[in-house]
């Protein structure tokens, strides 16, 4: 892998088109989707696509998502038979990077455990761990604070996944303590550094 001094600051960020797909689970943070893809639509050559599980629906309106957003009902309609793509895959295939923002309890302890029975799940249980996979955890503070939470995510960080801690404050539940996804500029910015990693190697 090059250094970032190989990616020239005056030119694009990433000359190449990149392709970062971002999953969305069932935390309160995900209000803050909308949000989080147009910051990354502002990086010069990203493309951005979502994948959401079910809960995580009830926090943002697909309207306010300007890129594809997949969700559990597409993987199983676009299968009908054999020459049919497998979205989940597919998905694996198109991506550079996979950002989980926000990662909440349950699927950390899927993802530590392996479990997919979701499209999201499908697509971090067959990622290539060559490729970059960042994850933003949020939650309750007590629930950050249980001992299984250190737990999965050191499986995590044993997979060679990417954490971008969490924050103390207010939550929307009224604790106050650690739990707060990241701020979204601060996940931007290691979406950023991470790409300038991986940029000297993906040109060609
Ligand atoms: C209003 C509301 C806010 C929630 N916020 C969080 C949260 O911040 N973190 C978390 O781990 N779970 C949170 N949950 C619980 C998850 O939504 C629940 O565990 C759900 O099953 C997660 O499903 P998913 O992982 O498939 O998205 C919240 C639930 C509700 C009703």
């Amino acid at each position: 892998m090059e250094s970032s001094a190989s990616c020239p600051a005056a030119a694009p960020l990433v000359k190449k088109q990149f392709r970062v797909l971002v999953g969305v689970t069932g935390s309160v943070a995900a209000l803050k989707l909308p949000l989080l893809v147009s910051r990354l639509l502002d990086i010069p050559g990203l493309e951005v696509a979502v994948v959401t599980t079910e809960r995580a629906r009830h926090f943002y309106s697909p309207q306010d998502i300007p890129v594809p957003l997949y969700s559990d009902a597409d993987e199983w309609e676009m299968w009908k038979c054999r020459s049919d793509p497998v979205l989940h895959i597919d998905l694996r295939r198109w991506a550079d990077l996979m950002l989980v923002a926000p990662l909440d309890a349950n699927t950390l302890g899927k993802v530590a455990s392996g479990i997919c029975d979701n499209l999201l799940t499908c697509v971090i249980r067959a990622w290539d761990c060559r490729k970059p996979l960042l994850f933003c955890p949020a939650m309750n503070t007590v629930m950050w604070e249980h001992p299984i939470t250190a737990q999965q995510l050191g499986q995590l960080k044993a997979f060679g996944y990417v954490e971008i801690p969490c924050v103390a404050k207010k939550l929307v539940c009224g604790d106050q303590g650690l739990g707060a996804m990241a701020e979204v500029g601060t996940i931007v910015d290691k979406v950023k550094e991470v790409l300038f990693q991986h940029c000297g190697s993906q040109q060609s």
